[in-house]
């Protein structure tokens, strides 16, 4: 049924950094069609940018059609990779107007139009030429940005649908990649996150690896700060981790997915690294940069997981020390390998073991925040607290700080940690950094 073209739009992203990023640009895109961002709840057209990674992130976005249908008749455009893995089968089970795949979302415009006119409105393409081209220059962006630099992954873990949902590893050219950072360090960007699935298996047409994008980058005027997240273990290149010793504005933190401390398991989850290989990477990463916080992901459940392959996790955890981790109870995909696999973890003995798991990354958390206390640091202050006078920013090794400072959104104030929590750790301002 056709409907009045939209005047004003919404974009909800419930997925992983890459994810948030196409929603900012899917934002950008219908800005510059000339409509205004307003509230999800009464927006003329709301895109849902949607997750496929486990069930409940995937369930999410028909609850939230049916509230948004509950309360007005907004368009609603389904994006993301909930809209690339079940493509149409989203318009046999839900009102929905529009539904596009996430290397497709440069066509967002004419899909809203075709939707506006009755058209059926549904592009799942992973063409070959880049959507980046399409879309609009960056303008206005937070002191902290993101860049996607690669998508995609060859990786095939067996539990995991991004290979699905992002298509085959593909690097965006250098030269792109270095124009958008240079606009979005004028658009006000003081840190950049470089993105991508599988970031440090980017390369570029000669064979030349992140390291060498990293160094680039650390040529920009004005930025002050560099990272980059995901990585995979088997891609952390001699280049990458000298790049941790010598480039000073690549920050000291490195999240590196292990998903098991159990070989075995880590082989029915084709990894292609083992406990031992993650571990002897580690160790080089912190020869280079031995400051470096360290991060990563884990999956209890797996199926066929024994109590000795959860313990060997859990002494794999008592053996790094992570600054900060993630964990998951693993959510069977459909289409999968894992997901036909026999052994399937009872639920229970799941809730157990990510319960354990959390309480060993919890303890880890909190020493390393306490141990920061007495460290002197500069914080890129990020956002307002919520008391008077409080701003939050982050700390070179990515932890949250909270400080009483008149400095604004964007500075770079140098503080003394006086104080830490689970979560984040309290500042005292030192000297203000000239601008
Ligand atoms: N490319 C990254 C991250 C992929 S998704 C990597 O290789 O690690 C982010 C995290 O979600 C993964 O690291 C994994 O811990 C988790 N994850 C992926 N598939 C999952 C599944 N089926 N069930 C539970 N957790 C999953
Ligand atoms: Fe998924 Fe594995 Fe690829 Fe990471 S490396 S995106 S977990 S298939
Ligand atoms: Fe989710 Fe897709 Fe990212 S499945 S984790 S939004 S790549």
């Amino acid at each position: 049924m056709p409907k009045p073209a939209p005047k004003t739009f919404a974009v909800k992203s419930f997925g992983c950094q890459m994810n948030v990023y196409d929603g900012e640009r899917m934002a950008e895109l219908m800005a510059a069609e000339g409509l205004s961002p307003a509230d999800a709840a009464d927006a003329d057209l709301v895109v849902l940018n949607t997750c496929h990674i486990r069930e409940r992130a995937t369930e999410k976005v028909y609850s939230d059609i049916g509230r948004l249908r509950k309360h007005g008749d907004p368009m609603i455009a389904v994006a993301g990779c909930v809209a690339q893995a079940e493509g149409e089968e989203i318009f046999a089970r839900a009102h929905v107007d529009v539904v596009v795949g996430p290397q497709a979302y440069h066509n967002l415009p004419r899909l809203v139009a075709d939707a506006a006119a009755g058209r059926p409105a549904l592009d799942t393409d992973m063409p070959v030429a880049s959507k980046f081209g399409a879309l609009p220059a960056r303008r206005k962006v937070g002191p902290s940005a993101f860049l996607t630099v690669q998508e995609g992954c060859d990786k095939f873990c067996t539990y995991c649908v991004v290979p699905y949902t992002r298509g085959a590893e593909v690097s965006r050219a250098f030269a792109a990649i270095v124009d958008e950072a240079k606009a979005l360090v004028d658009a006000g960007a003081k840190e950049i996150t470089l993105l991508g699935q599988n970031v440090n298996a980017w390369a570029d047409a000669d064979g030349r690896g992140l390291d060498h994008l990293i160094r680039a980058l650390d040529r920009i005027e004005g930025l002050a700060r560099i990272r980059y997240t995901t990585s995979h273990p088997n891609d952390m290149t001699e280049g990458l981790i000298d790049a941790h010793a010598q480039v000073e504005r690549l920050m000291p933190f490195l999240h590196l997915p292990v998903q098991s401390g159990s070989s075995r398991i880590l082989k029915a989850m084709n990894r292609s690294h083992t406990r031992d290989s993650y571990l002897r990477v580690l160790d080089k990463v912190r020869a280079a940069r031995p400051d470096i916080a360290l991060s990563g992901d884990f999956i209890v459940g797996f199926p066929g997981e024994t109590d000795a392959d959860f313990e060997e996790t859990l002494r794999l955890v008592d053996e790094v020390r992570y600054a900060q981790a993630f964990s998951f109870k693993y959510s069977p995909r459909p289409g999968t390998p894992a997901a036909e696999m026999a052994d399937q973890i009872a639920p229970e003995v799941m809730d157990e073991r990510l319960q354990r798991l959390q309480a060993a990354i919890n303890r880890d958390q909190l020493a390393f925040n306490e141990a920061s206390v007495g460290r002197h640091c500069p914080i890129l202050i990020e956002r307002k607290g919520k008391l008077p006078g409080q701003m939050l920013g982050k700390s070179p090794w990515l932890q949250s700080v909270h400080l009483i400072t008149d400095a604004r959104v964007g500075d770079m104030v140098e503080v003394t940690i006086e104080s830490a929590g689970p979560n984040s750790v309290g500042g005292v301002e030192r000297l203000r950094a000239a601008a």
